[in-house]
């Protein structure tokens, strides 16, 4: 009973590909349920084959030539029939299914989202003519619309997985990886690094936000612009030039590269890749724990700065947001 809950409790939560919210995902499901079905009938037939051998015990034995036949038959029926017939019918539901995870050539291309992985962060990059807009571990789309996301790695092997969406695809360096999504409505769906990249692996989820397309317009413009700079601050904007500027970009006042962009970082949902929830002061603990937070992440332990500092650094960066 327990090991069913726990097996049950993963069929839930936004994480789930049983409840798909995209024509791809759809597929991954249809073809995962009739995997179950077809399994459960060999299952049965098996458990039904061992029970009937048990009771043909002590019948009358066959002649040479009744064996040979009957031999026969079953390694041609269940040997070679009923598997050609089970992969045929699986390459029937599992090939469409798989392509409608591709951008097939002649199809009009759509929008491209580029995702880059990180140990142990991911790096959404938006090409676009008037300005490339740049996100970390928090991934905006319009719903009801395919989308290109053109995945890679940085550094390792990391995988770009959103169940809810559709299947997994490698990000490997040095490669650019192709996957198809559409998100049938709004809405809100985790996603995991799905292939084991170090320590931190667990800990690198991407915030997945679908929107309505005028919503998402809106979205992208307001990040094209270098984020309104609150009043006062002015420790904090030092202490950053002095610290932060050299990893982290912020539009309009830092180029800073290797580590996210923190642009618009005040939006997100969550830090360091779904570790902590974005709440008041979150920031600023984060600064202060990240390294008993998230052992060995590539930010450096801010031992040299004291809580004031922190507290301040945190404040503004809370500020930053389109
Ligand atoms: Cu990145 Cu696992």
């Amino acid at each position: 009973m327990v090991l069913l809950s726990l097996a049950l409790a993963g069929c839930g939560g936004d994480h789930s590909i049983l409840d798909p919210a995209g024509p791809a995902a759809r597929g991954v499901a249809w073809l995962w349920w009739g995997m179950l079905t077809a399994f459960t009938l060999v299952f049965l037939m098996v458990v039904g084959l061992w029970l009937a051998a048990f009771r043909r015990r002590g019948h009358p034995v066959r002649s040479a030539a009744q064996e040979r036949r009957l031999g026969l038959g079953w390694i041609l029926g269940g040997g070679i029939l009923l598997p050609g017939v089970s992969i045929l019918l699986l390459l029937a539901v599992g090939v469409p299914a798989g392509q409608r995870l591709l951008p097939l050539p002649g199809v009009e291309a759509p929008r491209v989202i580029e995702v880059i992985g990180h140990q142990w962060w991911w790096e959404v990059r938006y090409p676009h003519a008037e300005g490339e807009v740049v996100t970390a571990n928090h991934l905006a789309m319009p719903a009801g619309e395919p989308v290109d996301f053109h995945v890679t790695g940085a550094d390792v092997i990391h995988a770009f997985w959103v169940p809810r969406l559709g299947g997994k695809i490698d990000m490997l360096p040095g490669r650019v990886n192709r996957i198809r999504l559409e998100a049938d409505e709004p809405g809100v769906f985790g996603a995991q690094c799905a292939e084991f990249c170090g320590a931190q692996h667990a800990h690198m989820q991407l915030h997945v936000e679908a929107m309505e397309r005028d919503d998402f317009a809106a979205w992208l413009e307001a990040r094209r612009r270098p984020p309104p700079q609150a009043e006062g601050h002015d420790t904090a904007r030092e202490a950053f030039g002095e610290h932060c500027a050299r990893c982290h970009r912020v539009e309009g006042l830092a180029e800073g590269t290797g580590g996210p962009d923190l642009s618009d970082i005040g939006s997100r949902a969550t830090l360091g890749a779904g570790v902590l929830a974005l709440e008041e002061g979150a920031i600023a603990r984060w600064l202060a724990e990240h390294q008993t937070l998230k052992p060995g992440n590539r930010m450096p332990a801010h031992d040299h700065l004291d809580a004031e500092t922190l507290e301040a650094l945190g404040a503004w960066l809370e500020t930053l947001r389109p």
